[in-house]
């Protein structure tokens, strides 16, 4: 795919290509090393490459693991440079980047040990300074790195060159963003055990690189890569400093590309085809941008905002506003599961059958309820057959503190009661699961039995939950599917048992609806990976007769929520619910801040429907409608 700027490109300052999939984007740039390392291999002399780490570079790496395996691609002669290590980790620790690039690369493929270069995490503190001194010299010293593969963090980050650093930094250690860590609490149970410092090559050292490739994959990204490569150079965005290189570029899929000009408002760039859905994306814009609700636009706004082409096909600005207007009313409805006998013609839910058999997806335990929980309150309460399916145990999610504290209290329990003889069972359970927690220290992996307890604690966490909206713990099913249970965040894999389940389990239920997320997350998440599990089932259940009557509604867990035009159906939800939701919330201890976050998505998805001129709700949970069938 050629990255020549276009005139649809217009808003962007470095060469961004974007790819429909990041395995298609990820073969694109193995292909590209492959060229590379045999170019420079003919010529006798080594490739070195700059490697990243995280969920990003996984699908390549996989990639470049096959080109080795399957096409004869030889590393014996590459020579690479890692970004950035932990401070603090011992390159056996699980989440070490040493351990990590062992894991998803350098052991699968023949690259000389001694030609892998990684900063180091357990360095002394009077020995960093040298330390990062003598690995700026080794790049140097093999005639700097020839291609430096980067991802992007939600601060802006390259490497871990957090806001701040300059253009000139060079390899240093430095302290994680709170944001960093936040997103990395996931990998290491929880925040307090992330370390807050790391090794990092400086800007400097990776504007040294001859060719950039930036990598990034889903929407949790979009808004950051938009500045990035739109924005203003600033040291507060590292990677927009790309844009002052002669050869960088980034490689999207159309999640993380999707805030980028030509994507989001592309009338600005050039001709498009309004079809009902970028209609609606154009009209909403502007009502936003001019702080005017929908039914108050007049024909010079149009004119005057680059939207003239729309208005001579579809207006007068009163008719375009009047059908758009009544487009986004028929989205609002307080019954998600169809309203029994109404006129169905304008409702985003059929009311027949009634009532319905509704199959809710959480990819883990926490996320259905915190971001549909009060349409999983209202389904309930209006009749319907809800079944809550959480696919994963979420075991990893949970903190040491809340395993110690049940072994404590069952310790404590064995030792008041009046006949500790009956308990001495429970005794030393319990004791040996503290001996356990102690033993394999804040950092080190669970063995299977404390990831057993941790994921029956995430269980509990739910079945409260859950009652708070109304659902019992019959309704409920748990599936701890098995890539889960054998991975680790960022570079789960799944597998045929995986699908099978899955598959099972939605062809029992014979589900009249489905509510999944996951379509627009990075794709290496736990959402991600399940929305694809449940698509390939429902693709092989194509032939059932239930099928062609089963719809299915997505929804935002992490990623950003959904915008107007996206939306087929938002259920309002009062004070009293969007309370009830937060209490159910509150019985999850291991959420991160984006999730605690979701009641005011819900609450900003209301202001958006009222500052288009909609009535004025207290919160909204949205919906887009996909097809079930293949
Ligand atoms: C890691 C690195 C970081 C990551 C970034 C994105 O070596 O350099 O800049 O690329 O934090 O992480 P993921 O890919 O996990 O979203």
């Amino acid at each position: 795919m050629s990255s020549r700027r276009t005139a649809s490109e217009a808003f962007e300052k470095v060469p961004t290509v974007v790819f429909t999939t990041s395995s298609e984007a990820a073969a694109a740039l193995a292909r590209e090393v492959r060229e590379l390392i045999e170019q420079k291999n003919a010529k006798g002399r080594p490739a070195v490459l700059g490697m990243a780490t995280g969920s990003t570079p996984v699908p390549f790496y996989r990639e470049l693991i096959r080109l080795h395996k399957e096409e004869g691609l030889s590393f014996k002669n590459v020579h690479t440079f890692n970004l950035d290590e932990y401070y603090g980790l011992e390159p056996t620790h699980p989440e070490s980047y040493a351990r990590f690039m062992a894991d998803q690369l350098f052991d699968h493929i023949d690259i000389p040990k001694e030609n892998i270069h990684i900063p180091s995490g357990t360095v002394p503190g009077d020995r960093v300074f040298a330390h990062c001194r003598d690995y700026e010299d080794s790049i140097d010293k093999l005639g700097g790195v020839d291609l430096q593969i980067l991802g992007i963090g939600r601060t802006g980050h390259i490497g871990f060159n957090e806001p701040g650093s300059s253009r000139d930094s060079l390899t240093r250690r430095i302290t994680l963003d709170r944001i960093t860590r936040q997103d990395a609490a996931a990998d290491f149970r929880g925040e307090q055990n992330v370390p807050h410092f790391a090794i990092t090559m400086g800007v400097g050292t990776i504007l040294r690189a001859r060719k950039l490739v930036l990598m990034a994959w889903g929407e949790n990204k979009a808004g950051i890569v938009a500045k990035a490569v739109e924005g203003e150079v600033t040291d507060a965005i590292s990677a927009s400093f790309l844009q002052e290189h002669s050869d960088a570029r980034f490689f999207l899929d159309t999640g993380a590309a999707s805030e980028l000009t030509r994507l989001k408002l592309p009338w600005l760039v050039g001709p498009v085809s309004w079809t009902p859905q970028e209609t609606q994306r154009a009209v909403c814009w502007q009502s936003a941008r001019l702080g005017r609700p929908v039914l108050k636009l007049v024909d010079e706004d149009y004119n005057e905002n680059g939207l003239s082409d729309l208005l001579s096909e579809q207006g007068p600005a009163y008719q375009l506003n009047i059908r758009i207007f009544n487009r986004l009313q028929h989205t609002i409805t307080g019954w998600p599961g169809g309203k029994p006998d109404a006129d169905d013609t304008y409702r985003p839910e059929r009311a027949q059958p009634f009532p319905k058999r509704v199959l809710v997806f959480s990819p883990e335990p926490q996320d259905a309820l915190i971001a549909i929980g009060g349409t999983i309150d209202r389904l309930r309460e209006q009749g319907h057959t809800v079944k809550l399916v959480a696919l994963t145990s979420g075991s990893l999610r949970v903190p040491d503190a809340a395993a110690d504290n049940f072994a404590s209290t069952l310790l404590e329990l064995s030792m008041t009661d009046s006949k500790p003889a009956q308990w001495a069972e429970q005794k030393s359970y319990s004791q040996s699961l503290l001996n356990i927690i102690t033993e394999k220290g804040e950092f080190g992996e669970d063995p299977p039995v404390l990831r057993r307890l941790k994921a029956l604690i995430l269980r509990g966490e739910l079945r409260d939950a859950a009652a708070s909206v109304g659902l019992s713990s019959k309704e409920i099913t748990f599936m701890d599917l098995p890539f889960y249970e054998a991975g680790r965040y960022r570079r789960f894999k799944t597998s045929k048992a995986d699908a099978d389940a899955v598959h099972a389990c939605i062809k029992d239920f014979r589900p009249h609806q489905i509510y999944v997320t996951g379509d627009a997350a990075d794709p290496s998440s736990v959402p991600s990976l399940t929305y694809k599990l449940i698509r390939e089932a429902l693709a092989n259940c194509s032939k059932d007769d239930w099928i062609g009557a089963c719809t299915m509604w997505l929804y935002r867990s992490k990623e950003k929520a959904l915008e107007p035009h996206e939306i087929d159906m938002s259920l309002p939800l009062s004070p009293a619910q969007l309370d009830r939701k937060r209490r159910a919330m509150s019985c999850f201890q291991s959420l991160s801040s984006l999730e605690q976050n979701m009641p005011i998505t819900n609450q900003n998805t209301a202001k958006l429907y009222d500052s288009l001129g909609l009535a004025e709700y207290e919160a909204m949970e949205a919906f887009q409608r996909a097809r079930a069938g293949a």
